[in-house]
């Protein structure tokens, strides 16, 4: 068993989806549950199988409560580029490690997992007879074992390119499977409420944990539409609130998303949708306000804010305001003044986010949001940036050929100061994002070129 204080290590096999996420994920989580990252294995790359130190077996348990991003987590034995470095591997393990899950009075079972290849039965039942050397004194139970021990096969990425023998073998315990499940039951298709921005489940619990969000937490979100990421955040046991510019959204008025069906029905709102997932107690409240002129008084409220804002492409960008563009600061609207809307450029809404994150987050409270980009011209330093804030973590989820969305995790790690509210100006960041203001046209022309295009070879 683990003993306090020493690392162990395990085995982490990764879900093959939204690849560029899951590190961040499993640092966020690791960080929550008092378990640094530490790696013993070069890199990860896109490979499913991962070895990294833990603490704990409790902190490898506490992770898989929490992760989207990986199936299923094992205590490692033995690892090696053939069977026979396997074994030597498995013989050099310390049996004191191994005897409370084999003595004569437990029950188990052995599993074969192989990626990117499929075995015959009897190939798999070889596998197992090889393993007789391990001294398991107690009796096999496929149905209900108290343990259950796998070896996992891996036969590289390519499936043109299957090799006869696998690359890495690995044999280990298994300890806990993640919550790949979430994403199933918590799908946007089954949801009661949703919009033609909804954010898609398996994303929203990723970012929640990139969040780290954890009980009793204050979460917010000022794009917050139908709600999508306030779910996630609420699953995990925060407290959660948000702001949308639009009365109709918030209100569940106006125009259904849902095929067949016209209008939204009486009940379409974000109360509704936590109901219906029995988290109905966490919903703080919901307010229809614009963003650009948040209307808090100063104080730091939030443990996370956690947002997916316009990008113009589904939804537009706006903000409230007259015509006349007074400039900040000097703004006085007469109380009869009904503000009409003005477009909210990009690289404002960013800054305008920023700040709100930088004064209202509690110290080591996160920032997740997306960044849409031009990929042809992206570069790094156009990652919003704040004094107060520390990028952790900047992940590409590719929307086109031409576009993508960036999910930036930022932590507040320095408490907010009047003169940090402009220090962005003076930041080499600030400048290459205003080239982003017109992501919407060069959203379409990515679009319009590559139907173009398509069109073309299709005819030839
Ligand atoms: C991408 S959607 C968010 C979708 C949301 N995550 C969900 O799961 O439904 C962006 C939202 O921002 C809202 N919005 C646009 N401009 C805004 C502003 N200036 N202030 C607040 N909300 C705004 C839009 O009405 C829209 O609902």
């Amino acid at each position: 068993m683990a003993v306090p204080g020493s690392l162990n290590r395990y085995l982490l096999l990764m879900a093959q989806e939204h690849l560029e996420f899951r590190l961040p994920e499993i640092k966020s989580l690791l960080s929550l549950f008092g378990g640094q990252f530490i790696n013993s294995q070069e890199t990860y790359g896109k490979s499913p199988f991962w070895i990294l130190n833990i603490p704990s077996e409790d902190i490898a348990r506490n992770l898989m409560k929490r992760t989207v991003c990986a199936k299923s987590i094992f205590e490692l034995w033995g690892h090696g580029k053939s069977p026979e470095e396997l074994y030597t591997s498995l013989k050099n393990y310390p049996v004191e490690k191994m005897v409370p899950f084999l003595h004569s009075e437990s029950t188990y079972k052995i599993k074969i997992h192989t990626f990117n290849k499929t075995l015959t039965q009897e190939e798999k039942v070889k596998r197992i007879d090889a393993l007789e050397f391990l001294p398991f004194e107690g009796k096999v139970n496929l149905k209900k074992p108290q343990h259950v021990f796998s070896v996992l096969e891996d036969y590289g990425l390519d499936p043109n390119r299957i090799p006869e023998t696998p690359h890495n073998i690995y044999f280990g315990r298994w300890i806990a499977d993640g919550q790949r499940e979430l994403i199933e039951s918590y799908s946007v298709k089954k949801r009661h409420f949703i919009g033609n921005t909804s954010m898609d489940a398996g994303l929203s619990f990723i970012m929640a944990n990139h969040a780290k969000v954890k009980e009793n937490d204050v979460v917010f979100d000022p794009f917050v539409g139908t709600g999508g990421l306030l779910i996630a955040s609420a699953h995990f046991g925060a407290y959660v609130c948000g702001t949308d510019i639009d009365y109709n959204t918030l209100h569940g008025l106006g125009k259904a998303s849902r095929k067949n069906q016209k209008w939204r029905g009486p009940d379409e709102n974000i109360r509704a949708n936590l109901r219906q997932y029995g988290l109905e107690k966490f919903y703080l409240d919901v307010l229809v306000s614009d963003a650009s002129k948040p209307s808090w008084r100063k104080g730091t409220y939030f443990d996370a804010i956690i947002t997916d804002p316009p990008y113009g492409i589904r939804e537009s960008t706006r903000r409230s305001g007259s015509q006349k563009e007074i400039p900040k600061g000097i703004e006085k609207c007469p109380e009869s003044h009904v503000p009409v809307s003005l477009s909210y450029h990009l690289s404002d809404m960013f800054f305008d986010l920023l700040n709100f994150a930088a004064e209202t987050l509690v110290l080591g409270g996160r920032l997740v949001y997306w960044l849409p980009v031009y990929t042809p011209e992206y570069t790094e330093e156009m990652v919003p940036w704040h004094p107060c804030l520390k990028l952790i973590s900047n992940c590409e989820q590719k929307l086109s050929s031409h576009t993508a969305r960036r999910l930036i995790t930022m932590e507040k790690v320095k408490e907010f100061e009047d003169r940090d509210q402009y220090s962005h100006l003076l930041s080499d960041h600030f400048l290459p994002y205003q080239g982003h203001n017109s992501f919407r046209e060069k959203y379409f022309s990515g679009v319009t070129k590559r139907i173009a295009k398509e069109e073309k070879s299709s005819q030839e």
